[in-house]
C-alpha cells in the first residue's frame, strides 16, 4: 500500500477541509507508520495556475495550508509533506504523460467541463491538462491508494487509464513502469455542507462568512456561527430516516458525529427529540473543545514562516528522491536519454 494525496492551497481552511480530508490523512498516516510506511501529502500549487490566481498570494496560501495540516496532526516526521513546485519531477512527468493521455479522455472530464463552462476556447491549456498533472502526481510514487473526495474519482480513473496505456505501449508485461492507483474514499469521510444552505458543500468561495467555520475563527465566532446556522423548526428525529428532506439538520448532525468520532445514528439516538435551541449550544461547545486547540496551533504556526519553509524543504528533498526511479524508467521507456 502506498498512499499519495494532494490538496489545493486555497485560502483559509475550514471545517469542511478538516473533517472531509485532513482527519483522514492523519488516520492513514498513523496506520501506515505502524506498518513501517510513509504517506505522501503534497500541496498542489502547480495545479493552482490552471485558473486565474494571484501570484503574490500563492506561496502564502501554500504555507498557510501546510500550517493547517500540521496543526491538525499531519506530522512531517511521519508523512512526506511537500509542495509540487519544489519537485520538478511532477512537471516533467506530466509532459511525458501528455503523449499517452488522449484528447477524447480529457474532453470527458466533468471538472474540465464545469470549470471551462461555455468558454472552452478561452480556458487555459493547463486547465485542460490538469488531470494529466494529477496522474503524474500519483504515478511518480507508484501510489496504490489515493484518498480523494467523490468529485475526484473520475480523475483517478483517468490516471489508471493513462498508466495502463503507457505500460501497454512502452513497457514489457513483466516490468510495468506504473502501478495502477485506486481512489480511496475513506469510510468515514464526512461531507460537510454550508451552514446557510444544506444542499451546497461548505466552501471558501461562498460569499457569506456565516456559511463556514474557519479554522482560525475564535471560540465566540465559532459558537455564533453554529447558533445562527440555518435549520428548520422541527425537533431532531431519533432515527436517520427522519432527516430526509432536512439537509441543514442532517449537516449539523453529521458535524456532531464527525467531531465526536461517532455516527449520525448514534447522535440521533442520544439527541433525538431535542429542539435546535438545545442541540446547537451542545454542538457549539463540542466544536470549540475539538477545534480550539487546533486553532491555537494553527495561528501560532502560520506566523512561523521559517519552520514552515523548513518542513517543505525537507519534504521536497524526500519526494525528489522517491520520485527519481519512476521518472527515470518513464524517460527510458519512451526512448529518451535523460539529462542530469
Ligand atoms: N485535484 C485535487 C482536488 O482538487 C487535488 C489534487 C491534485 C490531488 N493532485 C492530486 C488529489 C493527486 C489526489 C492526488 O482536490
Amino acid at each position: 500500500m502506498q498512499v499519495v494525496s494532494g490538496i489545493q492551497p486555497t485560502g483559509t481552511p475550514h471545517l469542511g477541509n478538516y473533517l472531509g480530508a485532513i482527519v483522514n490523512y492523519v488516520k492513514l498516516q498513523d496506520e501506515e507508520e505502524k506498518a513501517g510506511r510513509k504517506c505522501l501529502i503534497f500541496l498542489a500549487d502547480l495545479h493552482a495556475i490552471s485558473m486565474p490566481h494571484k501570484p503574490a498570494e500563492l506561496h502564502s496560501a501554500t504555507l498557510e495550508m501546510v500550517a493547517t495540516l500540521v496543526a491538525c496532526g499531519v506530522d512531517p516526521s511521519k508523512t512526506v509533506l511537500f509542495n509540487q513546485a519544489q519537485v520538478p519531477a511532477h512537471a516533467e512527468m506530466q509532459w511525458l504523460l501528455t503523449g499517452t493521455a488522449r484528447m477524447g479522455w480529457l474532453n470527458r472530464m466533468t471538472q474540465w467541463k464545469d470549470k471551462a463552462g461555455k468558454n472552452r476556447e478561452g480556458a487555459s491549456a493547463a486547465l485542460f491538462g490538469y488531470p494529466v498533472l494529477q496522474a503524474a502526481d500519483v504515478l511518480l510514487y507508484q501510489a496504490t491508494h489515493v484518498p480523494v473526495g467523490d468529485d475526484q474519482k473520475q480523475h483517478l480513473e483517468l490516471a489508471r487509464d493513462i498508466a495502463q496505456k503507457f505500460n501497454n505501449d512502452f513497457a514489457s508485461e513483466d516490468a510495468p513502469v506504473f502501478t495502477l492507483p485506486e481512489p480511496y474514499i475513506p469510510p468515514m469521510a464526512a461531507r460537510i455542507m454550508s451552514l446557510r444552505d444544506g444542499s451546497k458543500k461548505m466552501s471558501k468561495s461562498e460569499p457569506s462568512e456565516m456559511s463556514r467555520i474557519n479554522l482560525n475563527d475564535d471560540a465566540d465566532t465559532m459558537a455564533q456561527k453554529i447558533r445562527k446556522a440555518r435549520t428548520d423548526p422541527e425537533p431532531l428525529p431519533s432515527e436517520l430516516e427522519g432527516l430526509e428532506g432536512r439537509p441543514e439538520a442532517l449537516n449539523l448532525v453529521t458535524i456532531f458525529a464527525a467531531l465526536s468520532g461517532s455516527t449520525p445514528e448514534a447522535v440521533l439516538a442520544e439527541h433525538g427529540n431535542q429542539m435546535f435551541g438545545h442541540f446547537k449550544p451542545v454542538l457549539a461547545e463540542l466544536l470549540v473543545e475539538k477545534l480550539g486547540p487546533l486553532r491555537d496551533r494553527f495561528v501560532e504556526l502560520k506566523e512561523d514562516r521559517e519552520a514552515l519553509t523548513a518542513i517543505l524543504a525537507r519534504g521536497a528533498s524526500q519526494a525528489r528522491e522517491l520520485s527519481a526511479p519512476t521518472l527515470d524508467s518513464a524517460y527510458k521507456a519512451l526512448g529518451l536519454v535523460r539529462g542530469r
